[in-house]
């Protein structure tokens, strides 16, 4: 039996919860606040999170990869840079969950290095605290997770599957299982 961890229902609250909150906070911010999806995994939260923004925001993508099946490798790639330029500005960076934490750290370096923001806020939709390799400052997270489960659904994958069901939820043995016949298909 799965087990659901966050449906759309609570999904769609934490959404509106953080944007207000993202609202208020940068709302007098001279330089146009910039919202970066991390691909691909923070993309399902980070569109729906933007939609409840009350302010002008641009939007903006980076994609890395270190998740090897169910778990991190540390090793971080950057496959896709940003496009627009955040010197100056506020950068949020939106994912579906904080793990180990190598991937954040990595992302907050590289664009601090590179483009100079004024600042950068982190935002995940789920906050894995057991298993933190590195130390992050979390400013907005929708759920704090401290039992290490795999998640699914959402954006969160199993061999690039399942990132479309609508809500999180943690998969039984049987289904990972499926997942990888389907992946071995394929
Ligand atoms: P970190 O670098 O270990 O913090 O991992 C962050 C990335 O690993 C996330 O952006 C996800 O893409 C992926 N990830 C971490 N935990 C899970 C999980 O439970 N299911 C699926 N992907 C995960
Ligand atoms: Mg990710």
């Amino acid at each position: 039996m799965k087990e659901i961890l966050l449906t759309r229902e609570q999904i769609h609250n934490i959404c509106i919860d953080i944007a207000d909150k993202l609202s208020e906070r940068l709302k007098d911010e001279e330089q146009i606040p910039v919202f970066v999806g991390v691909m691909k995994g923070g993309l399902n939260f980070m569109m729906d999170l933007v939609k409840e923004v009350k302010i002008p925001i641009i939007t903006d993508f980076v994609q890395i990869s270190s998740y090897d099946g169910t778990s991190s490798t540390g090793i971080i790639k950057l496959k896709k840079d940003l496009t627009y330029p955040a010197k100056n500005k506020t950068v949020v960076l939106i994912d579906d969950v904080v793990d180990t934490g190598y991937s954040m750290h990595y992302l907050k370096h590289f664009i601090y290095d590179k483009y100079q923001p004024k600042n950068i806020l982190i935002v995940t939709l789920v906050d894995k605290i057991s298993i933190r390799k590195v130390n992050i400052d979390i400013d907005y997270y929708g759920l704090q997770l401290k039992e290490n489960k795999f998640l699914l659904g959402y954006g969160l994958d199993y061999k690039e599957l399942n990132r479309n069901i609508p809500y999180v939820y943690v998969p039984d043995q049987d289904e990972i299982k499926q997942l990888d016949e389907i992946a071995k298909r394929n």
